[in-house]
């Protein structure tokens, strides 16, 4: 069955690019970004991989790991780990699971048939550090995945856990968040958000992001 926000993110042993790797010791206690891709050596996954090399500082910075995965071989990613570096002007830094025998690709759903029967699609997981999934994204072999995105969401995820807020849509750190509705109680709502609030209908209400 496919994994669903809040599931337990299934632990693993798998070959890498870096050796082998227990999934749950390898994210330690911080945030993972498990992500696949159909097969190395291939346009769209190269420009992928790369954007995700040359954001380690931003995903550094927000305690986050990435890690990708195809069904190649690791003698297959290492080659192409080379080309990724030459073409994209970057150095893979983060581990890719070779995933030969599909046991991740099933664990996570991640071969879709009905689009190919062998190779996987471009899943990605959100995992938090209680291991828990926290965003899943599913997009088509021809379509590149928009890294920044997957940014903003942690972004999201790390403000929301720790204030009663949600953010709006196209949200972006540092712009307006709205008041959770479950919050009601006026006194708790000026003790949490000190610097005021917009209510522009009773259940619409911005406040500046109160992190910032
Ligand atoms: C690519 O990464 O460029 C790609 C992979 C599979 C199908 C189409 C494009």
């Amino acid at each position: 069955m496919a994994l669903r926000l809040g599931d337990i993110a299934p632990d693993f042993e798998q070959e890498s690019s870096e050796g082998r790797i227990r999934f749950h010791d390898w994210l330690g206690d911080g945030w993972g970004v498990l992500f696949s891709h159909p097969a190395d050596y291939t346009p769209v996954c190269t420009t992928e991989l790369g954007l995700t090399a040359r954001l380690k500082e931003e995903f550094t910075r927000r305690n986050v790991k990435a890690i990708a995965l195809s069904v190649d071989s690791v003698e297959s990613h290492k080659g192409w780990i080379q080309d990724i570096n030459e073409t994209q002007s970057t150095t893979v830094n983060f581990p890719i699971l070779a995933d030969g025998d599909r046991k991740v690709s099933e664990l996570y759903d991640m071969i879709h048939p009905n689009a190919n029967e062998t190779l996987t699609v471009r899943s990605l997981f959100v995992i938090d550090p209680k291991k828990k999934v926290r965003l899943t994204i599913t997009y088509p072999a021809s379509t590149g995945r928009n890294f920044n995105e997957i940014l903003r969401v942690i972004d999201s995820l790390q403000l929301t856990d720790n204030h009663s807020v949600a953010t709006p849509g196209n949200w972006q750190d540092g712009d307006d968040v709205v008041i959770v509705p479950s919050l009601k109680d006026e006194n708790v709502i000026r003790q949490k958000f000190p610097k005021g609030y917009k209510a522009v209908r009773p259940y619409l209400r911005l406040t500046p992001q109160p992190n910032k």
